[in-house]
């Protein structure tokens, strides 16, 4: 099936960003469900390697994307999937980069850099995003796990990269590549550095960004590192939200853990006033299925 193209034209994109394991998929999954049961066209996307999102939405349905409710669309991109998309828009011309420098086979270098660079699949998911956005073909899209700040600041270095050649544009100017491009090494950086700008100025323009954290020590911990990265690249983190928060007292164990809790949820109000704050509480049964995925829908949307 194919998405319907949506007649708004204000598509809006929100990525899930936090620690591992604090509930980022789960509250992707429920905005996602929530916008298309008001009529949006929605399409809910992750690049999990583990299908996480396939698990929730209890689909086996092999289409990309794939429909899992009325308005809502599932697509889940794997590394390989990443590794062609960037092939395919840089993979070339970085090549003819590199290869003024080093003797490597093309595959080889492919490999060598979807592999071992980290965040460059997340980094990637960016532009790809971006494109899918300017075509308006849904009114919102929904990301499972943006890249925490450190990852998008890898968007820059193309910036940083051409600063620092800027001493030597002779010689980077007359370093003429291979045939195909018939470029100079300078040339290809400032294009580079121009797709990473027009990249940063999306994820400031266009993106809201949720933070999803549990009432625990080190989730707490790590929030001023996120929202610290966040802060330096000018993106609108928009909405916190706390998960897992024991709102059931009715035994010892329980109450206890309640106890844990609170001056974790104290901090936060108070270290973050001026934003969103949502409480999710945790809840007793697995989230699985449409039916489960609306319970959290209510409270992330009263
Ligand atoms: N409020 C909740 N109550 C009960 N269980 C929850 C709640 N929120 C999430 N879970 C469960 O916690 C587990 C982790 O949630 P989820 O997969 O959404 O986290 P994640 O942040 O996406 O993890 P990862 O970083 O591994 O991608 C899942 O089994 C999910 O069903
Ligand atoms: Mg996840």
């Amino acid at each position: 099936m194919h998405p319907s193209n949506s007649t708004t034209d204000n598509g809006k994109v929100i990525m899930f960003t936090g620690k591992g394991g604090v509930g980022k998929t789960t509250c992707a999954a429920a905005t996602a469900l929530h916008y298309a049961s008001c009529g949006e066209s929605t399409l809910v996307l992750s690049t999990d390697p583990t299908p996480s999102l396939s698990h929730i939405f209890e689909t086996t349905d092999r289409q990309k994307p794939k429909q899992v409710a009325e308005n809502l669309y599932l697509q889940e991109v794997g590394l390989n999937e990443v590794k062609q998309m960037w092939d395919k828009k840089f993979g070339r011309e970085v090549y003819e980069v590199f290869s003024t420098l080093v003797s490597v086979s093309y595959e080889d270098f492919v490999d060598f850099i979807t592999s071992i660079l980290p965040g460059l699949a997340d980094e990637f998911m960016v532009d790809y995003l971006k494109g899918l956005f300017q075509q308006k073909t849904y009114a919102r899209i929904v990301w499972d796990t943006a890249p925490l700040g450190q990852t998008l600041g890898l968007l820059q270095t193309p910036a940083m990269l051409s600063q620092h050649l800027k001493p030597a544009p002779r010689i980077y100017s007359k370093l003429k590549l291979g045939s195909e491009t018939r470029r100079s090494v300078l040339d290809i950086i400032k294009g580079w550095e121009k797709l990473s700008g027009q990249d940063m100025d999306f994820l400031r323009k266009d993106v809201s960004f949720t933070l999803v954290t549990i009432p625990e020590a080190l989730a707490v911990a790590q929030l001023e590192s996120i929202m610290g990265e966040f802060d330096k690249l000018e993106g609108r983190i928009e909405r916190l939200v706390i998960n897992n928060v024991v709102q059931d007292t009715s035994s010892a164990f329980l109450m206890t853990k309640a106890e844990m809790q609170k001056p974790y949820i104290e901090l936060i109000r108070q270290r973050y006033q001026g934003m969103e704050i949502t409480e999710i509480p945790l809840l007793p049964s697995e989230i699985k299925g449409i039916a489960a995925l609306q319970h959290i829908t209510q409270y992330l949307f009263r």
